[in-house]
């Protein structure tokens, strides 16, 4: 059976290693982290991830997924998968440095090996990153031959958190970069039998391609959605429009497409934001200004803002208010808060003087490592509006679409909403007498 370690067990590295390892594969994971590797040993996900822990647990007694801080077991795998993450520099630029020590344990590891091994970039990097850094520290730390005893390809990952699993088990495609065949016909082979009959379109092209590809991807998407974020900002100020409908329109042209067209406060996450700030940042060495990205960038970065003003001027200012923020994590089904907009967001709140009181399904730790006691944490979302002046909907969990008009009537001080995902019916909201507004909901007519 085919042999696979992962270096990097996060989100990346685990959807993946759980993945192989249900379809049978024997797979090492390893990460210098001991605490991490002590709960992944005992069938603990370091993270929320939807189904992540029933196949963690089953990888793991089945004996099919191995998990260790020391790389040496490496020698053994045919395919070593790097899905490190890759921070962000002061300058924007990423940070290599977990990409080279990944790089060089396996090339250690492979040193007295006899395995070919096929090392494969997954973690996000930039153009020029498997041919100039990984493919050499390997060679150097492994004292091997090139395309003879080891090869690189770039894998790109385009997973979601949230939908990790589901995204490992059905990509809609796969991105594999090199400069000689035999890896990639090796890595080609590996997922057509890991996907059988639902493999999808599988693009060979160089490394460079294949790094550049990711970047593209995640810029668009980004893109995409502080596009239509500009046009909820014209809506909203544009009586009788909505920038629901204006989406469901303009999302029916084939050539734009639905997805990743709903209005809000604006992205965050681990990706979007480190990938363009690395885009502008390659592109400016380059020589290049791109102001597609930039716009981007400068668009999301004033989004969220919108809801701390609309709540102020309703409120005629937030000095001794309390405020009620329903969600904290980056989107739903994650407890990751890396980049959310609920962080500014409450940061300005409580600068402008508000008591912020907040409530979040799973991201309730992860938030208090950021703001610590700054904010008062409610154990339910009825207790986190009762009393408030205000509540602004951060992030779209499902718990919060099934809270009523009634809810907010019965709690709040003076009833008022700021919705800024878009989950709740306007209409309904403002027949029962709340003070209604709604990223991208223009005034009534
Ligand atoms: C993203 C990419 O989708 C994925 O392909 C890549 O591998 C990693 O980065 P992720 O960060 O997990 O994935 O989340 P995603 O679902 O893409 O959402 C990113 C942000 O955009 C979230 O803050 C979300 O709330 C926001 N978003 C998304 C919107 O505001 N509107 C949308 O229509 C979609």
């Amino acid at each position: 059976m085919v042999r696979i370690s992962i270096f990097g067990l996060g989100p990346v590295g685990l959807a993946t290693a759980v993945c192989f390892a249900a379809k049978g594969y024997r797979v090492l994971g390893v990460d210098p982290d001991t605490e991490r590797v002590k709960l992944l040993q005992r069938g603990q996900p370091p993270f929320y991830e939807p189904r992540l822990r029933p196949l963690l647990r089953r990888a793991i007694a089945k004996r099919k997924l191995e998990i260790a801080a020391d790389p040496t077991g490496n020698s053994r795998s045919d395919f070593a998968f790097i899905t490190v993450g890759t921070p962000s520099n002061d300058d924007g630029s990423i940070n290599l440095t977990y990409v080279r020590k990944a790089a060089s344990e396996i090339g250690e590891s492979l040193r007295a090996s006899k395995r070919r091994q096929v090392v494969v970039v997954k973690s996000t990097v930039t153009p020029g990153t498997a041919r100039k850094i990984v493919k050499p520290t390997v060679r150097a730390a492994s004292g091997r031959t090139y395309a003879k005893d080891f090869f690189v390809c770039s894998n790109p990952e385009f997973l979601r958190e949230g939908n990790a699993i589901q995204d490992t088990q059905f990509p809609d495609r796969i991105i594999i970069g090199s400069d000689e065949e035999r890896s990639v016909r090796r890595l080609e082979n590996l997922y057509r039998n890991f996907h059988g009959r639902g493999t999808p379109s599988i693009i060979r092209t160089s490394f460079e391609n294949a790094e550049l590809i990711k970047y593209a991807n995640n810029a668009f998407l980004a893109g995409k959605i502080s596009f239509i974020n500009c046009i909820a900002n014209i809506a909203e100020r544009t009586p009788g429009a909505d920038i629901q409908t204006i989406a469901g329109g303009i999302g029916l042209d084939r050539r734009i497409g639905p997805r990743f067209l709903n209005a809000g406060l604006g992205w965050g996450g681990s990706c979007f934001p480190k990938d363009l700030r690395a885009l502008l940042s390659l592109s400016k060495s380059l020589g290049y200004e791109p102001a597609m990205i930039k716009a981007a960038i400068e668009t999301n970065q004033a989004q969220w803002a919108r809801a701390v003003e609309i709540c102020k001027q309703g409120l005629e200012g937030l000095q001794g208010r309390t405020i009620a923020v329903l969600g904290l994590s980056f989107k739903p089904n994650t407890d990751d808060v890396r980049e959310a907009v609920s962080i500014p967001l409450v940061k300005e709140l409580l600068k402008e003087g508000a008591t912020v009181r907040a409530y979040d399904p799973a991201a309730m730790n992860s938030a208090r490592s950021v703001l610590g006691e700054s904010v008062e944490y409610a154990s339910t979302p009825l207790t986190c509006i009762d009393g408030a002046d205000c509540c602004i909907l951060v992030t779209e969990w499902e718990e919060f679409k099934k809270l009523q008009p009634s809810d907010f009537v019965a709690r709040l001080r003076r009833p008022f909403v700021i919705d800024g995902r878009r989950i709740y019916n306007a209409a309904r909201f403002r027949r029962a007498g709340i003070v209604f507004h709604a990223v991208g909901l223009g005034p009534a007519e």
